[in-house]
């Protein structure tokens, strides 16, 4: 009987924790106000990324939910509020959340590197050193042929690069008209530069290059070139270039800055005399935001050399007079190291691969296509380069109007509209200038203007993260934007329409 008791306490006790187990069992029916509030309750990315250890997988279809600070909302002049449209992705782009993550993660770990023997000296100084071959893989290069330094940005390595590689004022570099300051004026303080010249859609013309090279036969030391342009968004055939360049006795130096978050690169030609010879990047513009960045150059070249940054880390033996260097790639990386640079940049490599290139430039496609198109119907629109045929653009589109003052319309852009786009003549002046049809002789009078008076362009560039709907939204306010531009020029006195 006792028995049988049991048997029915046990029973029951059974049927009470299975009832217990499913949400409102005896109390409400499913569709009751809770349950509703528990399924539609917003789920962030923070929370999908706490409540569970799956890795996330990321791709173009949910990367803005991984950009830092997309929907931070910024106050307007009218004293609304709301996140910005961010159109300016070729100057810096926001940070990733793994990227961050990847870098507080490691911070745990952090030590001196190449300096300590603690473990945590060791792990960093592993990293750090693990990390060269993600990079050299990042753009198939041999790490038989080839090793790459740190550094903050693009301007510090094409700066490095041409204190270690200029050997006399007389040196002869060949750089193009395309180029951002970065990879112009650290030459052009050393040694001699000749310039090949754009054409009239404001592309390199190749022809060019092949004949300063024969017109100065094995002279040119180095070809210097943009593998995307910061202003129009072309993208060099670096690979024909650095086969003239070789047919020549030359080395080739490529600026990758805007290439590296869009498009796939590669060293490597289809033949050895198409393989780049140095390549120089930043990681600021592939959404990690410590500084760093990296170029990459054969072994051989770089041990032939030094820059001149002198400092700790770089030398065998310091003696009263006398001090020996290391080899590359210490010997370009005196000081201490920015590791934090360097963790971001190995993870923002890796998330930019798993979404995928091919993704990215599609994706690329898209926005730039629509954009363009749309700009086309506005009355009195400039746009720069060529807009009917896009395939050799990355995501950057340039413009004016001829009857408005562009400093004054990009700021209207902010400030009324929550648009961020950036205008003025973007470290590339001569090749501005080109675009704008103002002549060097012109440019001279620009010396001493204000901002608001010096020519320029507005310019939209775009990140991974950017969507069609907002350049729909854009091109919806863009009338309404500049009614307000003009409505505001009245209040800046020295404001004149340019071009
Ligand atoms: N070079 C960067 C730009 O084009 C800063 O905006």
């Amino acid at each position: 009987m006792a028995k049988t008791v049991r048997k029915l306490l046990c029973l029951l006790l059974i049927m009470l924790m299975i009832c217990g187990t499913f949400s409102g069992c005896g109390q409400k029916p499913a569709d009751e106000p809770a349950v509703e509030a528990e399924q539609t309750a917003e789920v962030t990315p923070e929370d999908k990324e706490e409540s569970s250890d799956e890795p996330v997988t990321y791709t173009i279809d949910n990367i803005r939910d991984y950009v830092v600070g997309v929907e931070e909302p910024m106050e307007l002049s009218d004293g609304t509020m709301r996140p910005l449209i961010n159109f300016d992705n070729a100057a810096t782009t926001p940070p990733l959340k793994p990227v961050m993550d990847a870098v507080d993660r490691e911070m745990n770990m952090y030590g001196s590197i190449g300096r300590g023997f603690s473990q945590k000296s060791n792990h960093s100084t592993d990293l750090y050193n693990d990390t060269r071959e993600v990079v050299l893989d990042f753009v198939g290069a041999d790490p038989n042929i080839y090793t790459c330094f740190y550094v903050n940005t693009t301007t510090d390595g094409l700066n490095k690069l041409a204190s270690a590689l200029v050997e006399s004022e007389d040196d002869l570099v060949l750089a193009t008209r395309i180029e951002h300051h970065a990879n112009d004026l650290p030459w052009r303080e050393r040694c001699n530069v000749i310039y090949a010249e754009v054409d009239e859609q404001g592309r390199i013309i190749y022809e060019d290059i092949e004949r300063l090279l024969t017109q100065n036969e094995g002279k040119v030391k180095y070809v210097c070139v943009t593998a995307a342009s910061n202003v129009t968004g072309y993208v060099t055939d670096v690979h024909r270039v650095a086969k003239m360049a070789h047919e020549h006795g030359a080395k080739i130096i490529v600026d990758g800055a805007q290439i590296v978050a869009h498009r796939q690169f590669s060293m490597k030609g289809e033949t050895p005399e198409e393989d780049i010879d140095f390549f120089v990047f930043s990681a600021h513009k592939m959404y990690s935001p410590y500084g760093g960045g990296a170029v990459i150059g054969p072994w051989e070249i770089l041990n032939e050399h030094m820059p001149e940054f002198y400092g700790g880390g770089i030398v065998n033996i310091v003696r009263d007079y006398k001090q020996s260097y290391k080899y590359a790639p210490d010997s370009y990386e005196a000081g201490s190291p920015n590791y934090a640079g360097v963790v971001g940049l190995g993870e923002a490599i890796r998330v930019l691969q798993e979404i995928g290139f091919d993704d990215i430039e599609a994706h690329e496609k898209v926005l730039i296509h629509k954009l363009v198109d749309g700009l086309k119907d506005m009355p009195n629109i400039i746009l720069y380069g060529d807009t009917d045929n896009l395939e050799d653009r990355v995501g950057v589109v340039t413009f004016n109007f001829t009857d408005l003052n562009s400093f004054v319309l990009a700021r209207t852009l902010a400030e009324n509209f929550g648009v961020a786009t950036r205008r003025g003549a973007f470290c590339a002046h001569p090749y501005v200038w080109r675009l704008m049809g103002i002549s060097d002789d012109e440019a001279e009078g620009f010396e001493n203007c204000v901002d608001v008076n010096t020519p320029g362009m507005i310019r939209i560039s775009f990140g991974i993260y950017n969507t069609e709907e907002e350049v729909d939204e854009f091109l919806a306010m863009l009338s309404d934007a500049i009614d307000a531009a003009n409505y505001s020029l009245q209040f800046y006195s020295q404001a004149v329409p340019e071009y």
